[in-house]
């Protein structure tokens, strides 16, 4: 064992703690790592590794590497980007200890738990998820602890815990934290695991602390009272915030239970293939649906937005509520151009106001509260003759928030343009407090005194180069230059010495030093002071403000509909619970910008009698396009907002899948056949009538027999078992033939213009199958040398002849297929076959009985 200081012994003591968390440890003007932690910091942050310690030789020594105090920010925020957490040990003033400061960590900080705006996107949500299992439910707790929000649920578990992956997909949380003991058996690799004692997931723990921590009897009134696996999340996630953050965090709202069969499933793989939030080429934001959509002001709108995009909704009335606010703004653009002149001026007030309850706002947060606040009240005014309900429902919640008072506190408290600290001083307004402005005053008549000091004992010495200064270490002084050595008075007392000159103080300047920095030290100590008065009373009002923000956020969002419906041409879906999708002239909202000939709209018909629609058509004719700009527009109908079509009806989605061959999909290898399947998979065991399928090209990534048989398999299943609605784009021109053998089935294709050899895109879907495959014009199109396309036409020729000789062959082994019916197994059918409603407790033990005998039966 290398002896070591006291002090590396108190670090490895509060280490031991924090063993899972990188440990600044303030030493002077420094945070210091230590160890492995001085390794990755070096690593992460490029800074220099040094080493420290007593013994001899590189093996006693310890790794080390630091970084300044007061630039520790950028440094914490690049290890928190990159999944790491960071305790912050500062030292502690106390008098008792001897040998050693005192240290104590006062926060930890983790990537789902951080406040600082400098540590955030404006824009994005920062979510804090927590999971819990309990009897075969899954809880999930989710906070935003940047906003306050906070939100409850509980899924079904299943042993691949599908839904609960969805979930983490839909959510994207930057850290889940999971009990101690809990083994999932996932791979979460997208995001930051914690793991947090199981103490804290016990049900009466949790619950304890939930009602604790809002001050509450029971949790009857949040709605979540039967959520038992819910409520062991919510209660963690309280408990570790708690533990992390080190004070009282009263700006977290009271959690919100949601369930998700309240809202349309959207999977990864859909979110993915529809480009919602990220584009497949590069992943960022161009070329997306909510590119296209977000013309939000305040990043509370725009965070909104996206959560919506992630739940879109399944009921009616809530849906032609926010349209009718669009239609409204869509037709006033006077009213758009107020509201919008409104809405730039509102900052972030969510996130504010959660600094300012969690004690770290500062004065900015202050007055761009202030102003946002000022700009609700002239909302008020300007929505008063709006007639939308749910317009007069914000209303009247706005109306019963007078936020007057904290406007005018904040206004007489806080100078329009305040410095980034409040320790400094320079914060608060003068006239606001007369102990204040007397200290003030007595600082700024210093100065003069100084002033004339100077030119006293100038003209009293004669000294011409005399000067008073001042400094950190040696406090005020009078400066001579050496020069004028001989005529310094002996009254002068001679402090430090310079090359040039030397430094002296006198009796008076003494008296002046000891008054002069401690109206300073006090000037900052009650600013400090008066600020945290001000913050505490703003504080008062966070629930009030942060509804109001809420609110904002909300027609933000139903504004950003609003202005982009105008600025594309959009129309007013009717969304009905119906079971039918109508679209008129409809246009993909991405596609139609990028195309400069102009885009050519399409119908789609959806009902009883077309539910399956197979497309065919030659590449790039725009198959691709067509199915997913039906299943944005489904989509954005869903979330209340217009959608790019000359009309639309839409009977409500359950669940929107897509599924991409593999040929198609951009992001993923050649021998990805195996994802394409087990993606069909999922939508085949968890489509309803009422889901929307697209299948584009599935099949692609086997050979052509087993493709085309897969393809022809599933087409027939969506269509007779599920009896979804199905829009399939194939390039296997056998599956047209489905339309023969399956009701409700229809064939189309988007039309092409040959011209001789030629072909044109026309990009028109029609009813009726087309022809050829076109791939030869069409590679003669990409510019393939002249030479290669006359020797692939021979070629073409010759496998023709051939293939029409096996024609009968081939004929008669698709006739096969289709008798073959997809069989599922005897327990999901008899389990299909219950019907809950009806089914008494002694039933439904004697079916599971019947259903585990039949398993046995079947495994022997
Ligand atoms: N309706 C349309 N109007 C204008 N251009 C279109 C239209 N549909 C598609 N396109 C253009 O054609 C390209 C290829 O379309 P895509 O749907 O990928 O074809 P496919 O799936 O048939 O291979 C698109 O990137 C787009 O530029
Ligand atoms: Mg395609």
């Amino acid at each position: 064992m290398p002896e070591i200081t006291p002090m590396m012994q108190q670090y490895y003591k509060i280490k031991e703690k924090y063993h899972d968390a990188i440990l600044l440890f303030r030493v002077g003007d420094f945070y210091e790592t230590f160890g492995e932690d001085a390794k990755i910091a070096a690593r992460e942050l490029n800074i220099a590794l040094t080493t420290t310690g007593r013994g001899k030789g590189a093996a006693k020594r310890i790794p080390m590497a630091g970084v300044p105090f007061h630039a520790v920010t950028p440094y914490i925020r690049q290890l928190i980007t990159k999944g790491y957490k960071v305790a912050v040990c500062e030292q502690i003033w106390d008098k008792t200890h001897k040998d050693v400061e005192k240290r104590e960590v006062v926060r930890l900080i983790t990537p789902g738990t951080v406040i600082e705006d400098s540590f955030l996107e404006e824009r994005i949500s920062n979510y804090l998820m927590c999971v819990n299992l309990v009897d075969s439910k899954t809880g999930i707790a989710i906070v935003d602890v940047s906003t306050g929000e906070f939100l409850l649920t509980e899924l079904d578990d299943d042993i691949s815990h599908s839904s609960l992956l969805n979930e983490i997909d839909r959510v994207k949380p930057a850290e889940i934290i999971l009990p101690d003991s809990l083994e999932l058996g996932l791979e979460l690799n997208t995001c930051t695991i914690s793991r947090y004692d199981d103490y804290y997931f016990d049900y009466k723990n949790a619950y304890t602390t939930l009602i604790n921590h809002y001050g509450v009897i029971s949790l009857d009134g949040f709605g979540c009272a039967e959520l038992k696996a819910g409520i062991t999340a919510a209660g963690a996630v309280i408990s570790y915030l708690r533990d992390t953050q080190k004070r009282v965090l009263s700006h977290i709202k009271p959690p919100k239970t949601f369930f998700v069969s309240d809202y349309m499933v959207l999977d990864s793989v859909t979110v993915r293939n529809l480009e919602i939030f990220n584009n497949i080429r590069d992943g960022t934001q161009r070329g997306t649906l909510v590119g296209v959509l977000d013309k939000t002001l305040t990043g509370m709108g725009s965070r909104l937005l996206k959560k919506n995009l992630q739940f879109p909704l399944l009921d009616t009335v809530e849906i032609k509520r926010r349209e009718e606010v669009v239609k409204e703004f869509y037709e006033d653009i006077l009213l758009r151009e107020s509201l919008k002149e409104i809405f730039r001026e509102v900052y972030d007030i969510e996130r504010i106001i959660s600094r300012i309850s969690f004690g770290n706002a500062n004065g900015k947060d202050l007055v761009l509260l202030k102003r946002s606040l000022l700009q609700i009240n002239d909302l008020r005014g300007l929505l008063k003759k709006c007639r939308a309900e749910k317009i007069r429902t914000i209303l009247k919640a706005l109306r019963t928030k007078d936020f007057s008072e904290v406007v005018d506190l904040i206004e007489r408290g806080i100078i329009e343009e305040p410095p980034g600290t409040i320790k400094e001083g320079g914060v608060i307004r003068e006239g606001f407090n007369a102990e204040l402005d007397e200290l003030r005053k007595i600082k700024h008549e210093g100065r003069r005194w100084l002033a004339e000091f100077e030119e006293h004992e100038k003209a009293r010495t004669g000294i011409k180069s005399l000067k008073v200064g001042y400094n950190k270490v040696f406090g005020y002084y009078i400066e001579v230059r050496k020069s004028w050595a001989g005529k310094v008075p002996e009254a002068y007392i001679r402090k430090q010495t310079l090359t040039e000159a030397e430094r002296y103080v006198t009796e008076e300047l003494k008296d002046y030093e000891a008054k002069a920095l401690s109206a300073e030290e006090r000037i900052k100590e009650l600013e400090y002071e008066l600020f945290e008065q001000i913050r505490k009373a703003v504080g008062k009002r966070a629930k009030d403000i942060q509804e109001a923000a809420n609110l904002v956020a909300e027609l933000d969002m139903l504004l950003s509909f609003a202005e982009v419906a105008a600025e594309n041409g959009y129309c007013c879906p009717e969304v009905d619970a119906g079971n039918e999708i109508v679209i008129r002239e409809g246009r993909h909202p991405v596609v139609e910008k990028e195309v400069k000939e102009g885009f050519v709209p399409n119908d789609v018909r959806l009902d009883k009698n077309n539910r399956l629609m197979l497309i065919t058509g030659p590449n790039m004719s725009g198959k691709s396009t067509f199915m997913r700009q039906t299943a944005l527009i489904v989509l954005m109908s869903q979330l209340g907002s217009f959608v790019p079509a000359r009309e639309a009806k839409i009977g409500i989605v359950d669940r929107i899948f897509t599924r991409v061959g593999a040929y198609d999909d951009l992001s993923m290898g050649q021998s990805s056949f195996m994802v394409e399947m087990s993606e069909t998979a999922n939508i085949l065991n968890n489509a309803t009538e009422r889901s929307l399928i697209i299948l584009d090209e599935i099949g692609r990534g086997t050979s052509t027999l087993d493709g085309v048989s897969i393809a022809w398999s599933v087409g027939e299943y969506v269509n007779t078992r599920l009896k979804a609605k199905t829009m399939f784009a194939t390039h296997f021109y056998e599956l047209t033939e489905l339309a023969d053998a399956l009701e409700s089935t229809n064939c189309y294709n988007v039309s092409i213009k040959e011209a001789g050899d030629e072909i044109f895109f026309v990009r028109k879907v029609v009813e009726g199958r087309g022809s050829k495959s076109y791939g030869i014009q069409v590679a003669k199109l990409a510019g393939l040398p002249e030479e290669v396309i006359e020797s692939a036409k021979s070629v073409l020729r010759r496998l023709e002849n051939e293939v029409e000789k096996e024609g009968l062959k081939r004929k008669a082994e698709v006739e096969t297929k289709k008798e073959y019916v997809v069989q599922l197994h005897p327990v999901v059918e008899e389990l299909k076959s219950i019907n809950l409603e009806e089914i008494s407790p002694i039933e439904a033990l004697n079916k599971l009985y019947k259903m585990k005998k039949m398993l046995m039966r079947i495994q022997d």
